[in-house]
């Protein structure tokens, strides 16, 4: 057997094969953040396609933290019945799901939220674009105690575990990063207290779920923008993740857009985030996942047998071919995806799916 297709453990859930769908905003909920029928089909399709782990899109937890319309949502407990009928529908599958979740920041817009953005500092996200509220002591301490309440609703919805965003300059990673964190309070100014607000919803979220449930973080480890997080700050947050009760860490990057690369079309461009993991695993014995441009089987068992990652991540690819574990293992090698990122909806359509020819 391949190791990619060994059982692994992130706590103490088993999991089928190494094989992880990342989170991938689905663009397929109503005005209410509820998933419509689509979305719960297209996770069953994944579910029946055979991947290990299935992390859902993005989900906002708090109203101010919408990135954009037709996201889901896990703000309100009015929620967790249509929630419960995503994880009902993978469970049935033999498959399992996690919830990503997160709040948007700067990156959200007043025509979604109805109001203004709000963000650590009062850095717009584009240049010359509004500039972003920033967030006083009492709306700090709200999201916090947001990100605790989403992920008990996740729990209560039957999600089988919580993944923070704290990648791709949402807010987590907009309190992270000294390009976006300009603050001079408690909240910033030193790599520890820029970190802090991480920390705080870490520990909020194990308030609300206990100490068994699994936790993970999706990790921005560096920013790749003028004077933002280099790979050394992003290696200081993965060495205080197995203090702060996190069970595994997904690593990706980006403060913008730079985490979903095009063209991937040879093996050499595969595993985009390769030398920041290896730097991760020289830090932390957490289980690590690894995504960006992973393609080939050969590439990710060779990822699996050095011990860079305990799990291979995937996104674009299961767009494209939900079964793509079960093609890898009837001898497929390799996924037709390429990577030309039109699996985002156009404006006006709405609905993650592939558009490529
Ligand atoms: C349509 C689309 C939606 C995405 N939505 C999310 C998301 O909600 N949360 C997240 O952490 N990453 C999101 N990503 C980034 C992917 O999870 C992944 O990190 C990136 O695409 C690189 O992996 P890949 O080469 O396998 O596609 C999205 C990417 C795409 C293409």
């Amino acid at each position: 057997m391949t190791k990619l297709f060994e059982p692994g453990k992130i706590g103490d859930l088993t999991l089928a094969n190494r094989l992880v769908r990342s989170a991938t905003a689905e663009y397929m909920a109503d005005a209410a953040g509820r998933p419509e029928p689509p979305m719960v089909e297209m996770y069953e399709a994944l579910a029946r396609g055979g991947v290990g782990l299935i992390v859902t899109g993005h989900a906002f937890v708090h109203r101010s933290g919408r990135r954009h319309i037709k996201m889901t949502g896990v703000h309100d407990d009015d929620l967790i019945p249509s929630l419960e009928a995503l994880t009902k529908a993978v469970h049935a599958q033999g498959g399992k799901v996690m919830m990503q979740i997160n709040h948007g920041g700067r990156r959200c817009t007043e025509d979604v939220i109805n109001q203004e953005p709000l963000a650590p500092s009062p850095v717009p996200h584009t240049k010359g674009g509004p500039r972003p509220r920033e967030l006083n002591e009492t709306q700090i301490r709200e999201l916090i105690g947001a990100y605790g309440r989403a992920a008990g609703r996740a729990k209560a919805a039957g999600f089988d575990g919580v993944q923070l965003h704290g990648a791709h300059g949402y807010l987590i990673g907009q309190f992270n990063s000294p390009a976006t964190n300009w603050r001079k309070d408690g909240w910033g100014g030193s790599v520890a207290r820029r970190l802090r607000f991480l920390e705080e919803v870490a520990a909020a979220v194990r308030d609300e779920v206990g100490g068994d449930y699994p936790l993970l973080i999706k990790l921005g480890i560096q920013d790749f923008v003028r004077d933002g997080m280099t790979l050394d700050d992003g290696v200081e947050i993965v060495r205080h993740l197995e203090d702060w009760e996190l069970d595994a860490v997904e690593i990706s990057g980006g403060l913008d857009s730079q985490n979903v690369r095009k063209d991937i079309l040879r093996p050499d461009e595969e595993a985009y985030f390769l030398p920041q993991a290896r730097k991760a695993r020289e830090t932390t014995d957490l289980p690590l996942i690894l995504v960006g441009g992973l393609r080939s089987q050969s590439v990710m068992e060779r990822i699996l047998e050095e011990g860079t990652a305990d799990f291979i991540s995937l996104c674009r690819p299961l767009i494209r071919e939900p079964d793509l574990p079960l093609r890898f293992q009837e001898g497929q090698d390799k996924a037709s995806c390429i990577s030309c990122n039109r699996c985002w909806p156009p404006p006006g359509e709405y609905g993650v799916k592939c558009r490529a020819s």
